[in-house]
């Protein structure tokens, strides 16, 4: 499954190419949609765009713009959906790296939000960027399938207290205890999967999706999401701080519950090429359409940071 994967996306899509595009598209729309950094008061929206151009891999939007290509959609159209969730997940970074969280340091390659403007404007900033991304679906279009009241409901599910927030929550009381792997799986589906997979379904809504588009972007966001953690997880106990751009090696100083520390090396990568065949064999109703998310979901899998 996997060679075919890579032969399929490798002969006809470049995918660097496709990410730098999104990369612009996104960077240009968060200036557009956000206070600049002279806006009153000036610390705080400077703080919110330290992190968000901090040079991120704007692999959630990226999710939700190819996922509106895969519907035959605009990008203009999606584009406030696709800068939300990157705003969603740059203040779940945010907060993440606080003391009273995983206590970081570093994060895309720059010292963390709270080393730079102190933990309260820290707060407040991820506090920021997660209104912002409601007032960025306020402003999106709406569609003839999808209501703005969906649309705020599908973002509200994903970061909230029954998703991000309860994987997040239970990633923090996992801290030093012994885990069983269902509830490592638990931990994932929540604190990153659900964001991914919003975001797939929320390019597909963009596109005024209809229902087997929609279920089929669900599973393959679901099972890109679950090998998105597998793989971070992985990477935190194999590559260097200065590949990641934040600290490695934190999970085990942590006693974090991950995949390496639970079933080994060698069987999370087995899990995540897994997870990635999944992901792809979802994309099926789209007969050959979907060759951004095709290549998307390989390079998850093989992505150095
Ligand atoms: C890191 O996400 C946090 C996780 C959910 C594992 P990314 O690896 O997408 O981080 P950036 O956006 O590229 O910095
Ligand atoms: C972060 O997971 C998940 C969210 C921020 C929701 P991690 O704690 O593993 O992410 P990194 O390794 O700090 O990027
Ligand atoms: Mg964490
Ligand atoms: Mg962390
Ligand atoms: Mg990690």
């Amino acid at each position: 499954m996997l060679a075919a994967m890579a032969a399929n996306t490798k002969r006809s899509f470049d995918l660097s190419a496709y990410v730098q595009r999104v990369t612009k598209s996104v960077d240009a729309g968060l200036d557009k949609f956000l206070p600049s950094t002279s806006t009153k008061p000036a610390t705080i929206h400077k703080a919110m765009r330290y992190s968000l151009f901090a040079g991120g891999k704007r692999m959630r939007p990226a999710l939700l713009l190819a996922a509106a290509d895969a519907c035959g959609g605009k990008w203009n159209d999606a584009l406030p959906l696709a800068c939300a969730v990157e705003c969603i997940h740059t203040y779940s970074l945010i907060h993440d790296d606080l003391p009273a969280m995983d206590d970081d340091d570093f994060r895309r390659g720059n010292p963390t939000n709270h080393k730079v403007f102190g933990e309260g404007i820290a707060i407040l900033a991820g506090d920021a960027l997660l209104t912002e991304a409601f007032a960025l679906a306020a402003k999106a279009k709406g569609w003839p399938r999808y209501s703005h009241k969906q649309i705020v409901a599908e973002i509200a599910l994903a970061a909230g207290s029954l998703q991000l927030i309860a994987g997040q929550v239970a990633d923090l009381e996992g801290e030093g205890k012994k885990t069983s792997v269902d509830q490592l799986r638990y931990i994932h589906e929540r604190k990153t999967s659900a964001l991914l997979c919003a975001s797939a379904r929320l390019g597909g809504m963009s596109a005024n999706c209809n229902a087997a588009q929609l279920k089929a972007l669900t599973s393959f966001g679901y099972h890109v999401g679950l090998a998105f953690q597998v793989i971070d997880d992985i990477l935190d106990v194999t590559k260097t701080s200065e590949q990641l751009g934040k600290t490695a090696g934190k999970d085990i100083a942590a006693q974090k519950a991950t995949y390496p520390s639970i079933v080994g090396l060698e069987k999370s990568h087995k899990i995540a090429a897994d997870l990635t065949a999944r992901a792809f064999a979802s994309l099926k109703p789209f007969k050959g359409k979907a060759r951004a998310l095709e290549a998307l979901a390989e390079f998850l899998l093989k992505r150095q940071n």
